[in-house]
């Protein structure tokens, strides 16, 4: 009873903020010199035309994180946050931390009513649900460490794209006129996002002024045109109406953090991804440890064995994240023993080939203690750099409250905290102490921009939105590749299924299994196959095999993809 109440309430969150599987439009381009793909097409074009200027993949990521700003509003941004995997063309991986912060005024029971019961519209679309916004200072260190081209040059497609305006296709003009009734407390949000309280419709020119000013505030004068002076004003003053937590200090503050990358080795691959504030590395590298032994390959794509061997690797891998996964910079996550393969067979010597393991049978691994929206892009240049980007304001279009005169949305990232130990926040996720909020910490994420190497040379780079799926997404898509040898289009297009230990459940797209084997899986005793009603997942994928760069917008969407 309480998992159905729970697989509601994410069905309710994906109804809010998530992913219209309404068209197919497969997307993918070749190139020899480089690619951009993302769920923006215009984006991707102003990757690319960075790209063919001379800047580096860096540059073109910068240009398209400030471009989805403008054209793919409901997770592009600059009022929340992300995380960039960045590999060098000398082999070098990076990742940058620009997650939001809780606001230092943020208390550990702030989403809590008097009784004690979680309060989840405060926790998911209040103003206290804003994170301190990362996203600004993220590209702009990325910018100043590896790009090549002036802050200027990265930050002008998308000035020019707020100030004279782009025509709304129906995809973005259907998800304005769906968010209205949600944005009609905030005046600001309605005059971005309504022609005076009018819906906009395919077509019409949509042009963002305040938006386009505070570009300008941050292409002159760099992260202080967005964390001090006008921008933090309205900032500050739009939390001052509201009620909200962040202020100057917050603001001022705010810092990325440069950190080690998860790294692991995937038959013979290299795989590497987000470490916390993430959960996606870890959670991917020990789902994929956990497989290693098993030949996917033979047992085939959608089968029985298969799926049934992924989903219990992703039982056990989301009961870890569950109880060890948090900031790391205010828990001791154990982040060098759960990626080990020792501790994956470990965690798995009790799978069973024939039986499903209940979820209430899997509880986390122990360890001595060691001291509806996002999106992904992907991008790689002619050189060998790979950037890998996932960013977000968490649901789609984030609390839904723009700034008013600075024309951005703030994101609702604080609902990623766990609001109460062992209680499901968002997507249902359950936490314990490691994610509990406390001020300035970072709330535990799933996205997992990822990169995967052979021999030196990227190969794949990958990562999506979808909550608590993504890493399942990241996970499907580098099996598919990896061990089905699918083509790019083929891997990302694949239906997909989802399993997070709690609730004993498997979400699925429609035609996820071979055919006939979901009675089979549910005789093994997996229980509550449940279709997904809407797409898991957005991956839009480079595919590199020495010669040809590949690279596709995932078919579930409408983005776009683009090479030269
Ligand atoms: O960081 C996270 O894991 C979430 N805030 C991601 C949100 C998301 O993917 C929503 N999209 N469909």
């Amino acid at each position: 009873m309480q998992y159905s109440r729970l697989l509601k309430q994410i069905t309710v969150i994906w109804l809010a903020t998530c992913l219209l599987a309404t068209q197919v439009f497969a997307n993918t381009v070749t190139g020899e010199n480089g690619a951009v793909a993302s769920r923006s097409a215009i984006a991707s074009e102003v990757g690319v035309e960075i790209l063919k200027k001379g800047g580096n993949a860096i540059d073109a990521a910068v240009a398209v994180g400030f471009a989805l700003a403008v054209t793919y509003p409901s997770a592009g941004n600059i009022g929340g946050g992300g995380f960039m995997m960045i590999k060098l063309a000398d082999g070098e991986v990076i990742a940058l931390d620009a997650r939001e912060k809780a606001p230092l005024a943020a208390d550990r029971d702030m989403f809590l009513d008097k009784d004690g019961s979680v309060n989840r519209q405060r926790a998911m679309v209040s103003i206290l649900s804003a994170g301190v916004p990362g996203s600004v200072a993220g590209y702009l260190d990325a910018l100043q460490r590896y790009g090549t081209l002036s802050r200027q040059e990265v930050i002008a497609p998308a000035i020019r794209l707020a100030e004279e305006g782009f025509d709304l296709n129906q995809d973005l003009a259907g998800q304005f006129q769906r968010n209205l009734s949600r944005m009609e407390n905030y005046p600001g949000s309605l005059a971005v996002f309504s022609k005076d309280g009018q819906p906009y419709t395919a077509g019409d020119r949509w042009i963002q002024k305040d938006l386009a000013a505070t570009l300008r505030l941050i292409s002159d004068q760099g992260r202080d045109g967005f964390y001090k002076g006008t921008t933090a004003d309205l900032l500050v003053e739009e939390m001052q109406r509201n009620g909200g937590l962040i202020t100057h200090r917050d603001l001022e503050q705010y810092q990325t953090v440069w950190r080690e990358p998860i790294h692991g080795i995937y038959r013979g691959n290299d795989v590497w991804s987000m470490p916390p504030p993430s959960s996606g590395g870890i959670v991917l590298m020990q789902m994929l440890n956990m497989l290693e032994p098993y030949d996917i390959n033979a047992t085939g794509w959608g089968s029985k064995d298969t799926v049934h061997l992924m989903v219990e690797a992703q039982k056990r891998a989301y009961a870890d994240r569950a109880k060890h996964l948090g900031d790391s910079d205010f828990y001791p996550v154990p982040i060098k023993q759960l990626i080990t393969k020792p501790y994956a067979s470990q965690r798995f010597v009790d799978f069973d080939p024939h039986r499903a393991t209940p979820s209430s049978e899997i509880h986390a691994g122990n360890f001595p203690a060691e001291s509806t929206q996002t999106t992904h892009y992907s991008v790689l240049d002619s050189n060998g750099n790979a950037v890998s980007v996932t960013t977000t304001l968490n649901s789609g279009y984030g609390n839904k409250i723009v700034v008013t005169g600075a024309g951005f949305l703030l994101n609702n990232e604080m609902g990623d905290f766990t609001p109460k130990a062992n209680t499901a926040g968002g997507y249902g996720l359950i936490g314990e102490e490691a994610n509990l909020i406390q001020p300035g910490k970072r709330m535990l994420s799933s996205m997992t921009p990822t990169i995967v190497m052979r021999d030196g040379q990227t190969v794949l780079i990958t990562g999506s939105p979808g909550g608590s799926t993504i890493i399942n997404t990241v996970f499907q898509v580098m099996i598919n590749v990896l061990d089905h040898q699918m083509d790019l289009s083929e891997a990302v297009a694949k239906p997909r299924f989802h399993h997070q230990w709690q609730p004993d459940s498997i979400r699925f797209e429609e035609g996820a299994f071979a055919s006939g084997v979901q009675p089979i899986l549910e005789s093994m005793g997996h229980q509550e196959l449940r279709g997904a009603r809407f797409a898991i997942g957005d991956a839009n994928s480079i595919y590199f095999d020495g010669s040809i760069i590949k690279a596709t917008s995932d078919p579930r969407n409408v983005g776009g993809a683009s090479a030269w």
